[in-house]
């Protein structure tokens, strides 16, 4: 992990409230894996103090370069989505776990905004040989990020909708359980793991459902982090072994081990 100030490259809208930002960085581009987080330094200004963390979405070694996805949600993200090309800000990473792709099949559950460090582990997972399935849960058609490029790196999509303007109408939980119900009699001995990002509900309700049906299951956990490094104990989340720290334990834990009551 390094500190170091990076150039912003490209920065688009991508919807109302969604951008993509690329910035250049040998360091980052070449060591960063999926589910990893930077923490950025959105002014140079005394507010806002804290950094604010945002998931690697994509990177690219070779041209020194990584992608961010992210939703304005208050000053921070605000003043980020202002930030014109050619500028430079502070930026900690990678930071984090990362998840680990372990199994023959990858099933990956985006809510939202979820799908930011999703599109990494998808390009990760296909290029050792997995077989990669997506399901991306969005509330309306144009709020739907990555389908036509996860379908054109080999991955099997399915999208939801909850106003049906797009795919399957309903929640992105529904149809993953759908879909596991015929799924599950075709495995063939192979093993699988679900990974999730995405609200907190979504994810209780992701990891309930890999319980019953007994697969392994990764999730991306969010909380206020000030540190990012393990400081100063400010991002517990309650698992079955303690409180554990967002940043520096996680963000990818085993749903298995999340308290979520
Ligand atoms: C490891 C990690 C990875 C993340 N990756 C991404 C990403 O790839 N793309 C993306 O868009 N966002 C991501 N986030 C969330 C992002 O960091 C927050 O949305 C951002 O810090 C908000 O900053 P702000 O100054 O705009 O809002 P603030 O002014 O700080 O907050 C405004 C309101 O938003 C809510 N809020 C803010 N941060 C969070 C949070 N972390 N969890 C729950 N509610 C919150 C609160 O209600 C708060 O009152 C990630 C968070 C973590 C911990
Ligand atoms: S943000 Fe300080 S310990 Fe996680």
């Amino acid at each position: 992990m390094i500190q170091e100030n990076c150039r912003i490259v490209d920065h688009s809208q991508l919807a109302p409230r969604y951008f993509k930002i690329v910035f250049s960085s040998d360091h980052i581009a070449k060591t960063a894996r999926p589910g990893q987080f930077v923490n950025i330094r959105v002014s140079n200004e005394l507010t806002p103090l804290l950094r604010r963390p945002l998931s690697i979405h994509q990177s690219d070694p070779e041209k020194g370069t990584f992608t961010l996805l992210y939703e304005t949600i208050g000053y921070g993200t605000e003043l980020l989505s202002k930030k014109l090309v050619g500028s430079e800000l502070n930026i900690l990473g990678p930071l984090g776990n990362g998840f680990e792709v372990v199994n023959d099949i990858a099933l990956l559950v985006a809510g939202g905004m979820g799908i930011a460090p999703l599109g990494f582990l998808a390009r990760e997972a296909i290029k050792s040989k997995k077989d990669v399935y997506c399901f991306i849960g969005a509330k309306n058609e144009g709020l739907v990020l990555c389908e036509e490029g996860l379908k054109s790196l080999g991955a099997k999509v399915t999208v939801a909708t909850e106003d049906g303007s797009r795919g399957e109408k309903g929640l992105v939980t529904h149809s993953l359980e759908k879909f596991l119900k015929d799924f599950r009699l075709t495995i063939d001995g192979k093993r699988l793991t679900i990974y999730a990002c995405g609200p907190r509900p979504m994810l209780k309700a992701v990891a309930a459902i890999a319980a019953q049906n007994n697969f392994e299951c990764r999730v991306s956990m969010e909380a206020y982090l000030a540190c990012g490094i393990g400081a100063c104990k400010g991002c517990a989340v309650d698992t079955i072994e303690g409180y554990r720290m967002v940043c520096k334990d996680g963000p990818v834990f085993d749903a298995k081990g999340i308290k979520w009551e």
